[in-house]
C-alpha cells in the first residue's frame, strides 16, 4: 500500500495533466479503475505503449491490474473519487 501511494505521488503531474482534457491519461485511469476490465484485455489496451521486454512489463501491469480488479468496487469507486479530486486540486493548477 505504501509502494502504491508513492506510485501515484510520483505519477502526479500526469494525473494533473489529465485534467487538461489529455484523453489517453484520462482512459489509462479509467481502464485502471474499471473493475470490470480484465488484466489480459487491459494490457491490450495499453499495448502500443508496453516495453518490449520479453512480457516483463505486461506482466507487472497484468498484476497490478489484478490488484486492483481484487479490491471491493467502494474501494474503486473512492479511487476514483482520488483521482478526480487530484487532478482538479488547485495544486493541479501548476499543469495546466
Ligand atoms: C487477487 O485475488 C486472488 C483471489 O483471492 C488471489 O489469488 C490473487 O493473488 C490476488 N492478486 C493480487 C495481485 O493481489
Amino acid at each position: 500500500m505504501k509502494l502504491l501511494t508513492v506510485l501515484m505521488l510520483a505519477a502526479l503531474p500526469l494525473f494533473c495533466y489529465a485534467g487538461t482534457g489529455c484523453k489517453l491519461v484520462k482512459e489509462v485511469i479509467d481502464w485502471t479503475i474499471d473493475g470490470t476490465l480484465s488484466p489480459e484485455a487491459y494490457v491490450e489496451h495499453l499495448a502500443p505503449y508496453v516495453a518490449d521486454d520479453n512480457g516483463a512489463t505486461a506482466e507487472a501491469l497484468m498484476t497490478m491490474k489484478e490488484c486492483f480488479n481484487n479490491q471491493t468496487a467502494e474501494t474503486q469507486a473512492n479511487i476514483a473519487v482520488m483521482m478526480e479530486t487530484i487532478y482538479t486540486s488547485p495544486q493541479c493548477k501548476l499543469f495546466k
